[in-house]
């Protein structure tokens, strides 16, 4: 299928900075996504109210943004390609949830596993559930239509919004006209364990190697890996399967051969937990070193990713006073006031004059 003009909307919310996980489960595909689609990467920072809203959280979000945004951009994601934008500074996100409120029953919201999940993690009482906790979806509905998206990169967690999204759709579409596309999501399920071996690593858990360690960080949490705990000596047999080390090593090291033969050596009880590991950590060094060198490029440039982020948002803000234009003329909001609806209509060709004159 040609999938030029054919959009991508994904994106994080902005907890922090970016580790190994991430980049196995989401930034890879979205690396190389952004040359078969067009992409649009949202910096969730609305989500972020939905379970921590105090002044003293909301101080935060901003320079989260700008780490997780270097982030990208030392991953590889290329603003010249892909648009990155924040989600709090496109007041057509915020007006588009509010329509879509009266498309999803509380209900179906409830049903929705994830915010069970989200309210037990925030340690917020179901029964007092807030309004924007249970409309996460509703708000992930309106990033994701707000684009007219066809494809939606999400993890196993966010499949359900996407399902909310397409019920959406599909009920704004039968009662208006169709605006929207049905989106589909394209689950990416690979998870990398933590350095303690747990299923999943998370920076919460304190597990993580972050794409911003620098070579001496990545040496001292590869050392102090988890490995076969029943290995009390290096000469006798170890078990590769679950040990996160070997499953660092078929993720990031280019070598395969060399890779089999550690791993025939680990189970024959000939080579020692401190040799591998420190095979580990140089193949993570070397995968992490194009990274630093971006991220240090881009650094060195003051307000970069700022002016990235900026510019953006203002080519994203065209495109969603486009479709939001188009469903209030479906609804016949706007539309039933002329003056009203055309001067909408301006707004929406100013902002894309603006944008195509490079901003500002
Ligand atoms: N819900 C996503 C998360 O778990 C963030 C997000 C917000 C998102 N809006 C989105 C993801 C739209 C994909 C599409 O962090």
């Amino acid at each position: 299928m040609d999938t030029t003009n054919r959009r991508i909307l994904t994106g994080d919310r902005p907890t922090g900075r970016l580790h190994l996980g991430h980049y196995v489960g989401s930034l890879r595909h979205r690396v190389r996504l952004q040359d078969e689609y067009e992409c649009y990467f949202i910096i969730a920072d609305l989500h972020m109210l939905t379970t921590k809203n105090s002044p003293e959280d909301i101080s935060h979000i901003a320079d989260n943004a700008r780490g997780m945004v270097l982030d990208y951009l030392a991953a590889g994601i290329d603003p010249a390609k892909s648009t990155i934008f924040l989600q709090s500074a496109v007041h057509e996100t915020y007006e588009l949830a509010l329509l879509f409120g009266n498309l999803v029953t509380v209900p179906r919201l409830v049903r929705v596993p994830s915010i069970k999940e989200m309210a037990r993690a925030a340690m917020i009482d179901v029964e007092t559930i807030p309004f924007g906790l249970l409309g996460y979806p509703v708000l992930q509905a309106a990033d994701i239509l707000l684009p007219r998206a066809h494809l939606v990169p999400v993890g196993k967690d966010n499949q359900a919004h996407v399902e909310v999204t397409r019920e959406i759709a599909r009920r704004f579409n039968s009662l208006y006209g169709e605006v929207f596309p049905i989106p589909d999501d394209l689950v990416e399920g690979e998870t990398l364990p933590g350095t303690d071996g747990q299923a999943k690593m998370s920076k919460s858990i304190g597990n993580a190697i972050f794409l911003s360690d620098d070579a001496q960080t990545v040496i001292k949490k590869v050392h102090s890996m988890y490995t076969d705990p029943n290995r009390i000596r290096a000469d006798i047999p170890g078990t590769v399967e679950g040990n996160p080390v070997f499953t660092y090593l078929d993720q990031f090291d280019p070598d395969g051969a060399t890779v089999a033969e550690l791993k025939a050596r680990y189970r024959a009880g000939t080579v020692g937990d401190v040799a591998v590991k420190e095979r580990l950590a140089g193949v993570l060094n070397a995968f992490l070193d194009p990274m630093r060198e971006r991220a240090a490029h881009y650094s060195a440039q003051s307000g970069y990713v700022d002016e990235v982020i900026y510019q953006g948002t203002l080519r994203y803000r065209t495109i969603a006073a486009e479709t939001l234009y188009e469903v209030k003329k479906a609804m016949g909001l706007t539309g039933t006031f002329n003056r009203i609806a055309r001067k909408a209509e301006e707004r929406a060709k100013k902002l894309a004059k603006t944008a195509a004159a490079g901003g500002a």
